[in-house]
């Protein structure tokens, strides 16, 4: 088992009676999923991903990032949301958050088209000058603003670079199979084209193309990164939550938030984790976010943070719960160096390894958290590898859907993301808006 559920900074805020009240519900909320009976159900198909995936499509994914390899300095990754976030979690989880400064065979990558910023993509566009670049445009809709303006600007700078033929060898389209406007047009320009399955929403896709092509190109073994996600699926067969740490997750957290605990942060220790940070911010975010319901999550890294937000968490409003993710394995080794002089005051550490620093100050805080009136469940991750992140992804998505199907909420669709669309096309004069234009500049100009 590559994540374990420890409930020992738990102790006193959930009681066990607590647990075994949400039992039958999480009982419930595990068929529904396993038999593909529950609400949104047509999303279901990243449940049986880790074993029951294209395996064609796996094995052109692979010779895909060897040509990206072999082609580019600089691979750009456009995409916005559960389209870019979990490759990119991966990434820096697996190799670095300063992935682009490592010594490596493998190309830059950079992510566009998560952003409006015009500063973010003039930037990147310099970045680019004098480069050998790949694309990998991930869109399921094929229609969503961000990527779709980043993807015409890269297109172009293609084509332009490399002519309409060079270009073809250098775009790579991950997309809807189907219907989306950008399969066909792909079709029509020669790229080659990746799927993102009709039945996997778009926070649950990274081990569909969406994540692995990115994720390959990056040098992370794939193969890996899946067989932790199916081992992972075949510990959460069980319907058992004292089996199950997914299921018991999924209670834990609902059990908190009954009693008023209605944010959760999930902290890590370590940088390489912030991006995993806002990859699960998403999937528990869009998730349980709706009906009026839902846990707000939010996270932080610390120490870091706790020169920065330690300060509310320990003493300010009493609403939160925090997920701890301890690395068990740090990989490397560092020893903290002797001064003679002890200007610092802190001989007491020299030739005390880093991460035995780090994992006190996890303990400490903990400890310290629990003083002040913040529950904490503890995730303990054996390592960095693609197994364990495979697995860790896979228990994240688990236990969301579960947890949300115990709020009784769909956990696979969206409809508030539509809002904040709708009247920004009004807004920029997209036809067929043209009375809720008028309507929104009436209020804008406060008549
Ligand atoms: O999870 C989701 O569905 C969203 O975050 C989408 O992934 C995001 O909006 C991008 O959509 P698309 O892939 O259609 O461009």
């Amino acid at each position: 088992m590559s994540v374990k559920l420890n409930e020992k900074f738990l102790n006193g805020f959930v009681s066990s009676h607590e647990v075994e009240y949400l039992k039958p519900f999480a009982k419930v909320a595990h068929d529904l999923l396993i038999s593909g009976k529950g609400p949104g159900n047509d999303f279901h198909g990243w449940v049986k991903l880790p074993v029951d995936y294209d395996k064609e499509e796996f094995a052109r994914i692979k010779v895909a990032a060897e040509k990206i390899k072999k082609n580019a300095n600089i691979l750009v990754v456009i995409g916005i949301g559960g389209s870019y976030l979990g490759a990119r979690a991966a990434i820096e989880f697996v190799k670095s958050p300063l992935y682009n400064n490592l010594k490596k065979d493998t190309p830059d990558i950079y992510f566009a088209g998560n952003n409006i910023s015009t500063t973010a993509l003039t930037e990147l566009l310099s970045i680019c000058e004098g480069k050998d670049i790949a694309v990998n445009v991930i869109s399921k809709s094929g229609t969503t603003t961000e990527p779709a303006v980043a993807f015409r600007v890269f297109k172009s700078l293609l084509v332009e670079k490399y002519g309409e033929e060079g270009a073809k060898d250098r775009i790579f389209v991950t997309t809807d199979k189907a219907r989306g406007t950008l399969k066909k047009f792909s079709d029509e320009a020669g790229y080659e084209t990746f799927v993102v399955p009709d039945d996997v929403g778009g926070r649950y896709s990274v081990l569909t193309a969406v994540g692995l092509l990115p994720i390959a190109c990056a040098g992370i073994d794939i193969d890996a990164l899946m067989q932790g996600a199916a081992d992972a699926m075949q510990a959460f067969k069980t319907d058992d939550a004292d089996k199950n740490d997914a299921i018991r997750y999924a209670i834990l957290r609902n059990a908190l938030l009954r009693k008023g605990k209605n944010t959760e942060i999930l902290v890590g220790y370590e940088p390489y984790m912030l991006m995993l940070n806002e990859w699960w911010k998403q999937l528990y975010g869009e998730s349980e976010g709706k009906d009026g319901k839902g846990i707000f999550p939010c996270s932080v890294i610390f120490s870091t943070d706790l020169h920065s937000l330690g300060q509310y968490v320990q003493d300010g409003q009493r609403n939160l719960f925090e997920t701890v993710i301890s690395i068990k394995n740090p990989g490397a080794k560092f020893v903290i160096p002797d001064d003679p002089a002890n200007v610092d005051g802190l001989n007491f550490i020299s030739g005390k390894e880093l991460d035995y620093v780090n994992k006190t100050a996890m303990t400490a805080t903990l400890i310290a958290h629990n003083d002040g009136g913040v529950p904490n469940i503890l995730l303990e991750v054996e390592d960095r590898s693609a197994y364990s992140l495979g697995y860790l992804i896979y228990f994240f998505e688990f236990a969301c859907a579960i947890s949300g199907y115990i709020l009784g909420v769909n956990p696979f669709d969206q409809p508030g993301v539509e809002a904040y669309k709708k009247n920004m096309f009004a807004l920029l004069g997209k036809p067929g808006y043209e009375d809720m234009k008028a309507a929104l500049e009436e209020r804008i100009s406060g008549k």
